[in-house]
């Protein structure tokens, strides 16, 4: 691994595949270059998209001794952007995860940089494989990944990472970090775990900065990145289902992304399910109840929360009675449930009223939502 330091003032060059403007990608980056800059350094951002760059022929053109290591193709911006890697002091590779492998930019950008290799056979330093050795154009310095997915799992990076690692080799490059963010479309859910969320963009930001002060990024620095901001797979899975099934109910594409966020984040399916997934049993293990929420004003509905056996679950309303009903319209509840109003204050004001066992109430803010953060 690499042990220098990288100079205060580094230049730090990200190559950017992510078509999408209003991307979550890009968000990433731009935490990531915030990083850079606090700690002294400079960051270029190379949207790849925006670039012409045509497609490897694959005619080996740039091996033959009358291109010197130069592409045959015509001229296009593939000279400003292999310009842009052989000028800087560390490089950032950044992709959506499309069809579990980098986005097309990326990839043709890495196939148009077969002149940066010889046709003659070298051992990777990181991998240990046997590839195309690197030009001595390439000088060794870091390399980071930023690689973000729709999905939880982290196992859908597998064909990313291990790529990567091998690109890495063939352009003479020291990988120094890998930062993997899953679940994407949920970091726009910040109401529901609002520290989480912080600290994932925050871990960008300091990825940045300790590429510019230690030329690599810390394993926690990684996995902080990549922590789950769900707790299980089925709730990830549900919410995957209702976020779509908003954009297609509002007819919303993900280039509108904020509003479809802003709806998503405030739909009461998914702020039961956060709800019931925050529920802390330490604080009455014994506890069995069925919490109803009669909800009227624009989304009309009614769910149950049960808690049995130190655990809780949204079912079905089949309107047998509950422990507790609590009956407010499904904007307060969105309001209470983003903690943008105590629910012990909406109470207070009569603009929730409860039936059955009131005690049980009075302890909600403890069985709930306490440890989300
Ligand atoms: C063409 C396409 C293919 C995708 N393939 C995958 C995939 O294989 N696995 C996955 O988890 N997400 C996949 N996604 C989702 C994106 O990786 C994910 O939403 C990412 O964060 C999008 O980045 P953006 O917000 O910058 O556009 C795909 C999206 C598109 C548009």
């Amino acid at each position: 691994m690499m042990e220098e330091s990288q100079s205060p003032n580094a230049r730090i060059t990200v190559f950017s595949s992510a078509p999408r403007p209003s991307g979550f990608t890009r968000e990433l980056e731009d935490d990531f270059c915030a990083g850079v800059q606090k700690a002294g350094g400079q960051c270029r951002i190379v949207r790849l998209p925006q670039m012409k760059i045509a497609e490897c022929r694959g005619c080996y053109g740039c091996w033959n001794p009358t291109h010197r290591g130069q592409c045959a193709l015509p001229e296009d911006d593939m000279s400003e952007a292999r310009a842009a890697l052989l000028d800087a002091d560390a490089v950032v590779f950044s992709t959506p995860l499309y069809f579990f492998g980098i986005a097309a930019s990326l990839k043709r950008f890495f196939e148009r940089l077969l002149p940066l290799t010889e046709p003659s056979a070298a051992v990777g330093s990181f991998t240990g494989l046997t590839m195309n050795r690197p030009s001595a154009l390439l000088r060794r310095r870091p390399v980071v990944l930023i690689c973000t997915g729709a999905h939880r799992d982290k196992r859908i990076f597998d064909g990313v990472r291990s790529s990567f690692l091998l690109v890495a080799d063939a352009l003479n490059l020291e990988p120094a970090g890998i930062l993997l963010r899953p679940e994407t479309f949920l970091l726009d859910f910040q109401g529901s775990y609002p520290t989480l969320h912080r600290r994932v963009h925050a871990a960008f930001e300091d990825a940045g900065a300790q590429l510019v002060h230690d030329g690599r990024v810390t394993q926690q620095c990684e996995e902080q990145a990549s922590q789950p901001l769900t707790k299980s797979q089925e709730i990830m899975d549900s919410h995957f289902a209702t976020y779509w099934k908003i954009a297609q109910e509002q007819g919303l594409g993900p280039a509108q992304r904020r509003e479809l966020c802003y709806l998503a984040s405030r739909d009461m399916r998914i702020l039961i399910q956060e709800l019931a997934s925050s529920y802390d049993s330490t604080f009455d293990s014994a506890l069995r109840a069925d919490i109803r929420f009669e909800l009227a004003g624009a989304d009309p509905d009614r769910y149950v929360l049960r808690i049995a056996e130190g655990q809780c679950h949204a079912v079905p309303d089949t309107g047998t009675p509950a422990t507790l009903t609590i009956s407010t319209s499904s904007e307060l509840m969105a309001d209470v449930l983003l903690r943008k109003i105590d629910m012990r204050m909406a109470y207070a004001q009569k603009l929730i009223t409860v039936s059955g066992n009131r005690q049980l109430f009075t302890k909600m803010g403890k069985l709930f939502l306490a440890s989300r953060k």
